[in-house]
């Protein structure tokens, strides 16, 4: 079983004790015996079987399993000792085990509650305040069901409670550490790359675009979705102009895999400021390599890259002979983009395909009628990548991958997620039951160039309560706390930096790392051993345990987030932090 499937697997297990001994109790109270004898008997079998749950997850590695061994289990055993022996002894009125049933249901809640809403790490204050909990309850309990016990052993439960409810506020109200993210360095100084070969001017605006025959609300560049493809040769400086016309939270341009220097990068509040309307920012730099990549707003990125806030950028080594098509798939108001497309290509003649995942979920490509290979992915080149035919290929959110061919005397057809999305001629093939290409065991290997880190940083994405500000929500969590509140990673120039990125949540998460690519060392234990993989994104999925390495290369203040936007909104972002070295 997968690391994913156990983690949901311990979860449902974790209801139904709960529910459990909760109904039981409830149903003895009301002395419905053979219910109440039934339902703590299944209370009994889950924690059985939670116990199994419980140590593959610990085995599958600590994260997964700190709050469910150090809270969940201790809480549990409780439980059963508590209601176990009195259910034994069968008692002739069952309502006489209703509060020790309903403190196994309370002691299982309440450890259910620190999973769901704290995660990892483990934390005294969690386990404090849920023990506080299931004390209280319980008092509560006794007192309605009129079986109140002894004076001193309700003074020592309203103790345990008061001083577990209070030691474990204190310790959740202490300050973290403040993340010190400077803003509005001003447009950094790019003006040492060389004069502009290249000049585009972005005008972003509200406006109404024509999808699938119907017209669809937008906010655009230069009135269309997506915005303008740039293109470039290796060595060009571009230099692009964006204006704001009428986007009332402003916009900004974030070069998505490209490598700019950090005052080009586009994030407002960190590289910038959000660009409001009326006003301009104008970026520029080097395109030093080629590869395919896109660019999209980064201020209210949730919303602003849904709306239409992208374009394509890709920059050729040098002019390139065949067909070089550009395929930017996203979903605009419900509707899938791009258009159906079919052109008949002469056979012979070189293709490729550069697929681009503009949207905040996994989408599947799969490429009919011919044989092709992958010849890059996220813009860097692979390996020896040999020839797939009747493979699909999963591109995480913010992902591309380029895929070449020969185009055969018969028709070629890509298919998205099942839909033709490009085409030489009428194809007519199921693709779905095709096998999914692994990167990491694709391609020709070669050794890590790095023997030993320099700095190693873990993080753990999961999801929890954050009481950040006055409203609290439930946040998407980097080791338990959420953006504005994650530490960022702090490196010199020159580090060679390991990530350990470990998913216990129930969604994918599909990891974004700006300005620099990450080599990827291995996941799930098993190292890569395909072509080198320098990813700008990729997708950890449940249960997954991802090891990637980078050189710091490129100073400054750089955002790290999940690429499912919606989620990299609701605090899974931090950054990465060059020490004493000046942004660019
Ligand atoms: Cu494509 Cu920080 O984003
Ligand atoms: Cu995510």
């Amino acid at each position: 079983m997968s690391t994913g499937s156990l983690l949901a697997a311990d979860l449902v297990i974790a209801v139904l004790a709960a529910a459990g001994w909760l109904g039981g109790g409830a149903a003895s109270a009301a002395r419905r015996r053979p219910l109440a004898l039934g339902l703590a008997a299944l209370a009994l079998l889950a924690t059985l079987a939670r116990a199994i749950t419980i140590t593959a997850l610990a085995r599958a590695g600590w994260w997964f399993a700190a709050e469910k061994v150090l809270i969940a289990a201790p809480l549990s055993l409780a439980a059963v000792v508590v209601a176990g022996p009195r259910l034994l002894r069968a008692p002739g009125d069952i309502r006489s085990v209703a509060v020790p049933l309903l403190f196994a249901g309370y002691a299982d809640s309440s450890a259910l509650l620190v999973t769901v809403l704290h995660g990892y790490p483990a934390s005294a204050d969690a386990g404090l305040l849920a023990v506080a909990g299931v004390v209280g309850a319980t008092a509560v309990s006794w007192r309605l069901l009129g079986a109140p016990p002894s004076r001193t052993v309700s003074r020592a439960a309203l103790t345990v409670a008061v001083a577990a409810l209070l030691a474990g506020t204190g310790l959740a109200a202490a300050p973290g550490a403040a993340p010190g993210v400077p803003h509005d360095h001003g447009p950094g100084d790019a003006r040492t790359v060389g004069e502009p070969t290249r000049r585009v001017t972005l005008t972003a605006a509200t406006a109404t675009v024509r999808a699938s025959g119907r017209d669809v609300a937008a906010w655009a560049f230069n009135g269309q979705v997506p915005g303008p493809e740039l293109t470039a040769t290796v060595g060009d400086v571009l230099e692009v102009r964006l204006r704001n016309r009428d986007i009332a939270r402003g916009v900004t341009l974030h070069w998505h895999g490209y490598d700019v220097p950090n005052s080009q990068d586009g994030v407002p509040g960190v590289t910038q400021a959000a660009v409001l309307p009326g006003q301009e920012f104008v970026y520029r730099f080097r395109a030093d390599q080629a590869g395919t990549y896109w660019y999209h707003t980064h201020a209210v990125s949730d919303v602003g890259v849904r709306m239409g806030l992208y374009g394509v950028l890709v920059v050729r080594p040098a002019p390139v002979a065949g067909i070089d098509v550009t395929v930017p798939v996203h979903t605009l108001a419900g509707i899938p983009l791009p258009a159906t497309s079919t052109e008949p290509v002469a056979a012979g003649t070189p293709v490729r395909l550069r697929l681009i995942n503009t949207d905040s979920t996994t989408h599947r490509y799969a490429l009919a009628g011919t044989p092709f290979r992958v010849a890059a992915i996220d813009g860097s080149d692979l390996h020896g990548p040999t020839s797939l035919a009747d493979t699909a290929v999963l591109i995480p959110a913010g992902g591309r991958y380029d895929l070449v061919f020969t185009a055969p005397a018969t028709p070629v057809a890509l298919f998205v997620d099942g839909r033709a999305v490009y085409s030489t001629g009428p194809v007519s093939k199921a693709t779905g039951g095709w096998p999914v290409l692994d990167p990491l065991t694709y391609g020709a290997g070669s050794p890590v160039p790095w023997s030993r880190f320099d700095r190693k940083f873990t993080l753990v994405l999961d999801r929890g309560l954050d009481l950040h500000g006055l409203l609290p929500r439930y946040a998407h969590t980097v080791n338990g706390a959420a953006d504005p509140d994650i530490p960022p990673q702090v490196v010199r120039l020159g580090d060679i930096v390991k990530f350990t990125i470990v998913n216990r949540s129930q969604a994918v998460h599909p990891w974004h790392l700006h300005g620099h690519h990450v080599l990827v060392l291995s996941r799930n234990g098993e190292p890569a051993t395909g072509s080198p993989l320098w990813l700008d994104s990729f997708d950890v999925r449940p249960g997954d345990v991802w090891e990637v390495a980078f050189q710091a290369d490129n100073p400054g203040m750089w955002a790290n987030h999940c690429h499912n936007l919606k989620h990299a909104d609701a605090g899974m972002t931090l950054h990465l932090m060059y020490l004493g070295q000046p942004n660019r």
